[in-house]
C-alpha cells in the first residue's frame, strides 16, 4: 500500500503557526510517528506553498493507492486543485486540522471537498491517521 500525504501552504509552519488553532506539533515529527504506526505502508510526504506544484504532484499519483491531502488555504479557493483531483483516479481524503465549520464563514466552503472521497475536519493531526486507516480498510 502506497499513500502520499500532501500538505498545502503554510503547513510547513505547523508547530509554531497559530498554535492555539493548529497545536504545537511539527508535522515532520508527527510523520515519524505515522511511519512507525503504519510500518507496512509506504508513506510519502510532500508539502508545498505553491498551487501548481500541488497540481503536478496530484497528476503524479498513478502508482499510489490513496492521497491524504490538506490543501490548507487553497481548499477554499482553488478550482485548479479541485480539477486536478477530478482528473486523477487515485482517491483523495481531505484533512483539516481545525474544525473549519466552527471558524470564519469563508472557511466553511471548500471547493476541493466535492472531489474528495471524504473530509475530516477538527480532529487535529489525528485526522491524517484516521484517513490512512480508512484507505487500509479499503472501502
Ligand atoms: C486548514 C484550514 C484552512 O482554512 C487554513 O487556511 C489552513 C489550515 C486546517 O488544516 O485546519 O491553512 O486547512
Amino acid at each position: 500500500m502506497k499513500i502520499l500525504i500532501i500538505n498545502g501552504p503554510n503547513l510547513n509552519k505547523l508547530g509554531t503557526r497559530e498554535t492555539d488553532i493548529y497545536g504545537n506539533q511539527n508535522f515532520e515529527h508527527y510523520l515519524e510517528d505515522l511511519k512507525k504506526e503504519f510500518e507496512g505502508v509506504e508513506l510519502m510526504y510532500f508539502q508545498s506553498n505553491h498551487e501548481g506544484e500541488i497540481i503536478d504532484q496530484l497528476h503524479d499519483t498513478e502508482s499510489m493507492d490513496g492521497v491524504v491531502m490538506n490543501p490548507a488555504g487553497f481548499s477554499h479557493t482553488s478550482v485548479a486543485i479541485m480539477d486536478a483531483m477530478a482528473a486523477i483516479d487515485t482517491p483523495v481524503i481531505e484533512v483539516h486540522i481545525s474544525n473549519v465549520y466552527a471558524r470564519e464563514e469563508f472557511r466553511q466552503k471548500m471547493v476541493t471537498a466535492r472531489n474528495s472521497k471524504g473530509v475530516i475536519s477538527g480532529l487535529g493531526l489525528d485526522g491524517y491517521r484516521l484517513a490512512i486507516h480508512n484507505f487500509l480498510k479499503g472501502n
